[in-house]
């Protein structure tokens, strides 16, 4: 079930990343997601954003450019997916202030980011955040996305409960995502 709704996730962001319709369909979902997360985190356009699991059609990371104007890396473990969205952020003319790198959230260097985004899809999520969290630096915050209760096991074999330790959260009505929890890197 987990590998369907991911396949079907990627599947409709392949068609967004293609079609203005689809994309302008489907960023809807993610507006006010990511305006929580921005007052969450107080992101700022000189903050530098980094997005774990962009998929082919980045919808976080590109919001998350454009609300704040911050320069946004994302980083995704597809090969196929970081070819797409490369493209789309060409198409948008976005290539000076997005950067999309083929990699994995674990092997990624985060020392040079102020902000980290996690993506509920990311696998395996706790070690991709303890990893982060153990390199990136002093002040940075981290940003994760937890699903509904029900819907955790679609997403993950990890188990959440890690990130009932945050600082702060922000929590999400009518989503597939619970909420966003902030920790701060001390
Ligand atoms: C389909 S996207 C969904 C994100 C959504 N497009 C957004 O903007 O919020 C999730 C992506 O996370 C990527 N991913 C999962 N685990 C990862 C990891 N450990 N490192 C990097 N990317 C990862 C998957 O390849 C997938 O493309």
């Amino acid at each position: 079930m987990a590998c369907f709704i991911h396949k079907t996730t990627k599947f409709l962001e392949q068609l967004a990343a293609k079609n203005i319709l689809v994309y302008q369909a489907m960023s809807l979902y993610y507006k006010k997601l990511i305006r929580e997360e921005i007052a969450l985190a107080d992101i700022k356009s000189t903050d530098r954003i980094l997005c774990i699991g962009g998929g082919p059609c980045p919808f976080s990371g590109i919001l998350l450019h454009e609300y704040t104007g911050a320069h946004v890396t994302i980083v995704d473990n597809d090969y196929c997916c970081v070819c797409i969205a490369r493209q789309l952020i060409s198409k948008l003319g976005y290539t000076e202030s997005i950067e999309v790198l083929y990699g994995d959230g674990n092997d990624i260097s985060p020392k040079d980011y102020t902000v980290i985004h996690m993506a509920v899809q990311v696998n395996p999520i706790q070690q991709v955040f303890c990893s982060l969290k153990r390199k990136c630096p002093y002040g940075a915050r981290i940003l994760v996305r937890v699903p509904k209760k029900g819907l955790k096991k679609f997403y993950s074999a990890d188990d959440f409960s890690l990130f009932r330790n945050c600082c702060k959260k922000a929590v999400h009505n009518w989503r597939n995502i619970d909420s966003t929890a902030l920790f701060i890197v001390a």
